[in-house]
């Protein structure tokens, strides 16, 4: 059996596994990531795909990257969130490693590992959507990852839906990911403990007091345990992704789209807002079949698995 490396390489860490042809993680290493420095996170993969190397007979590497990946699977071109421009991360990855390397954007490599092996093995056509720092879009259609003619397709974090509003990491104001991600719900939070809001007050206490140390993580505990206001918080994200769903749903029509990324760990505090604000977006929908909204599941693996089985093909 074929044994294949995939890598995630998030804000905050870097996950590499090995990964068998059923999608099975064998082995997985998990790492800090070194700051944004590219050359650094280089070292760091490749350190990951030594170390496994020397225990798993590897035959290929995939890479999961949170930015615009060009066509040929090779160069990221532009990281919103990531200091990355430009880098041309295959080739300085195939120096260090010696073995074939491909590069996926991550919301891709995620989106093939959900259809593969997980929310989306039962059907052909699926949208995923990850909600952490930013937000991001992996397109599977008729059975076949979709990359658009650049390599850039699916880029859905961001669509404008507000004129004039937030700025973005990618330089335009009110794409969607300034309101439907991890980030928005963290900055809203914060924003509220720093102003002093009542509501805020039981999240500010969780986090000893400073704003900053509020975390998404922390509103979805305080969530569960029945915070109104963390609730209120994260069914407006929830609200922002159901919409954004909605007006995707008009050109895609997919089958299934699976919600991932940290945030979708809220499950259906988050998930059950989202179903609502699609329904409301979809008044027509007693017409024409519509979609299932499934959260993820191979949770915070998907990236990996499917960068995998991406770089086998
Ligand atoms: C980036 C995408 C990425 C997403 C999730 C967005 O800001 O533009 O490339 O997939 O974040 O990490
Ligand atoms: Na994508
Ligand atoms: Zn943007």
């Amino acid at each position: 059996m074929t044994l294949a490396c995939g890598i995630d390489v998030g804000g905050t860490k870097i996950a590499g596994g090995v990964v068998d042809e059923d999608g099975k993680i064998l082995e997985e290493l998990r790492v800090e990531s070194p700051a944004t420095d590219a050359e650094e996170i280089e070292a760091a993969i490749a350190d990951l795909v030594s170390q496994l190397a020397s225990r798993h007979s590897i035959g290929s590497v995939g890479v999961g990257a949170a930015g615009y990946i060009d066509k040929a699977r090779a160069v990221v071109l532009f990281a919103p969130n990531l200091a990355w421009r430009n880098v041309d991360l295959r080739s300085d990855l195939e120096k260090r490693v010696d073995l074939p390397v491909v590069i996926e954007n991550d919301a891709n490599a995620a989106a093939w590992g959900e259809f593969r092996f997980g929310a989306g093995h039962d059907i052909d056509d699926l949208l995923l959507v990850t909600v952490g720092t930013g937000v991001g879009g992996g397109l599977v259609l008729d059975g076949a990852l979709y990359r658009g003619a650049f390599g850039v397709g699916a880029e859905i974090g961001h669509m404008r839906v507000v004129p004039d509003g937030i700025l973005c990491g990618c330089g335009k104001h009110g794409c969607f990911e300034q309101y439907a991600s991890g980030s928005a719900l963290v900055r809203e939070v914060r924003a509220a403990a720093d102003r002093g809001s009542a509501g805020a007050r039981n999240l500010l206490e969780r986090a000893g007091g400073d704003p900053q140390r509020i975390t998404g993580p922390l509103v979805t505990e305080a969530a569960r345990d029945g915070d109104p206001f963390a609730l209120e918080q994260l069914a407006a994200v929830g609200t922002w992704l159901g919409e954004g769903i909605a007006s995707l749903t008009e050109i895609l029509d997919p089958a299934v789209v699976v919600i991932g990324g940290g945030v979708s760990e809220a499950d259906e505090l988050l998930l059950d807002p989202v179903r609502t604000a699609f329904a409301a977006q979809m008044p027509d929908r007693d017409f024409r079949p519509t979609l299932e909204i499934r959260k993820a599941r191979l949770g915070n693996h998907a990236g990996l698995i499917g960068a995998a089985d991406l770089s086998r093909r």
